[in-house]
């Protein structure tokens, strides 16, 4: 697809049948970073073939990692030889990161402890986004790495610098500083440690504890200890729950919906969007739950309902921190206002979410008031209108569950980024119910 991808969607869908949405993307990430660092090979399914993993795959391979696929019968298998902790070998070239914070972010941890130099770059939106969060508590455990004026990519890291283990009192709840951290604490003498201030996924701690590594727990601290080995094994990637967000919320809100979503990762630290949208009114239902891997799975069903608008609570928003864009979709369709507080982060990722979601449903008729840390959202009649996604998947994918109400058209502008964390979206919405085309 090219940069001129439009969507439009029309009236009158809704969503019903079966659907897997592609696979989680974070896990995705880490199945090939921590599969080429180990010892033996390491087979994944359920892969997410999205670019932003590719760009993952792509990266190890520049580095001398043999990986097959993705292949198979669903497209989604991978194969990866590990080499060992210290086997990648230094890049001819820059290393190419897309769109993808995550691959920039916790790559940069990892490369941190090589003994070759390395260039990771990335799109324009990504060479926008804050580094210095990783780059200063790596640098206190003697990373050397440069980045532009105010912090942000390309990153030129400086291998062969010796890595001691810190402690580090995260400022901000994330994910994948945490995960840098920890990552960088693998090559680092002694222990590394991270506080966070509230819950973020804890996917690289699970997968790492699954290739063998002892990463240990305590509330919200999490610790390793550096020079030890990670050893190959198989992971099944469940279906993002990310990306099943978008049907969970098009299901409350287009009426005469019934859709079941198969094989969703219910990770705790992901399943923000579950609870938000009980507590709005939405009909879910869980089954078939079970442990595959290390990782809660669930099948999950949603019928239409009538949705309520509620202030959502602060101490979910790291449990819900990818599904803003839709669930503001679900507040525009929800019964009185619905606010949003302590989300500031929203602001720095793919795009300015907050902005960009209130511009684009002020133009479909809703009155959204973007606050310096959320919004604010009065329910109203979604109209015809034409938003610009800025080159963001999840603004893209929003509006297109918005026009599941909008009373005419909606045109979403530049929407190839879609591919970055759900291959196919046209197709396997459409397939469940959803007026849209792309051109
Ligand atoms: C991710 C962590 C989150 C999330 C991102 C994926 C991860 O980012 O928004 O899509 O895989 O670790 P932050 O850690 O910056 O909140």
């Amino acid at each position: 697809m090219s940069n001129s991808v439009t969507f439009k969607t029309s009236p009158n869908g809704k969503l019903t049948g079966t659907l897997r949405v592609p696979g989680d993307k974070s896990m995705s990430h880490r199945s090939i970073m921590l599969g080429s660092l180990a010892d033996g090979t390491t087979h994944v399914t359920g892969f997410l073939t999205g670019e932003d993993c590719i760009a993952t795959m792509n990266a190890f391979r520049k580095m001398g990692v043999a990986i097959e696929g993705p292949s198979g019968a669903n497209g989604n298998e991978v194969t990866i030889h590990g080499i060992g902790m210290h086997g990648l070998q230094k890049p001819e070239s820059d290393l190419d990161m897309g769109n993808s914070g995550t691959a920039m972010r916790l790559m940069t941890g990892l490369l941190a402890g090589q003994s070759f130099d390395s260039t990771l770059i990335g799109d324009e939106s990504l060479s926008s986004r804050p580094m210095n969060r990783i780059t200063k508590p790596l640098a206190s455990m003697g990373a050397v790495i440069e980045t532009q004026e105010g912090g942000t990519a390309p990153l030129n890291i400086k291998g062969g610098h010796k890595l001691t283990g810190i402690h580090y009192d995260m400022p901000v709840a994330s994910a994948q500083v945490k995960s840098a951290v920890l990552l960088a604490g693998l090559y680092a003498e002694g222990e590394s440690s991270v506080t966070e201030p509230g819950i973020t996924r804890d996917h690289s701690e699970r997968m790492l504890r699954g290739f063998g590594y002892d990463v240990t727990t305590n509330g919200n601290s999490m610790r390793l200890v550096g020079g030890g080995s990670l050893t190959a094994c198989d992971i099944d990637v469940p279906a993002d729950i990310s990306s099943a967000a978008f049907f969970m919320v098009g299901a409350s809100i287009a009426e005469g919906s019934d859709i079941t979503l198969q094989h969703v990762g219910i990770n705790p630290t992901r399943t923000g969007v579950i609870d938000i949208l009980k507590l709005m009114g939405a009909d879910i239902t869980l089954s078939n739950q079970q442990e595959v891997g290390g990782e809660p799975v669930a099948d999950i069903r949603i019928r239409s309902a009538k949705l309520k608008g509620i202030h959502f609570p602060e101490e979910l928003v790291p449990l819900a921190i990818d599904e803003f864009p839709v669930l503001f979709v679900a507040a525009a369709c929800a019964e009185g206002e619905t606010r949003l507080t302590g989300a500031e982060e929203l602001r720095v990722k793919e795009s300015d979410r907050i902005q960009v979601m209130v511009d684009g449903l002020v133009n479909c008729g809703i009155d959204a008031v973007a606050t310096p840390d959320g919004i604010i959202i009065q329910s109203g009649q979604l109209t015809s209108g034409t938003v610009e996604s800025h080159g963001d998947h999840r603004i893209a994918m929003a509006f297109s569950i918005a026009g599941l109400r909008a009373n005419g058209e909606i045109t979403i502008n530049n929407c190839a980024n879609v591919n970055t964390s759900f291959p196919d979206f046209i197709g396997l919405a459409s397939g469940v119910g959803l007026n849209i085309s792309a051109k």
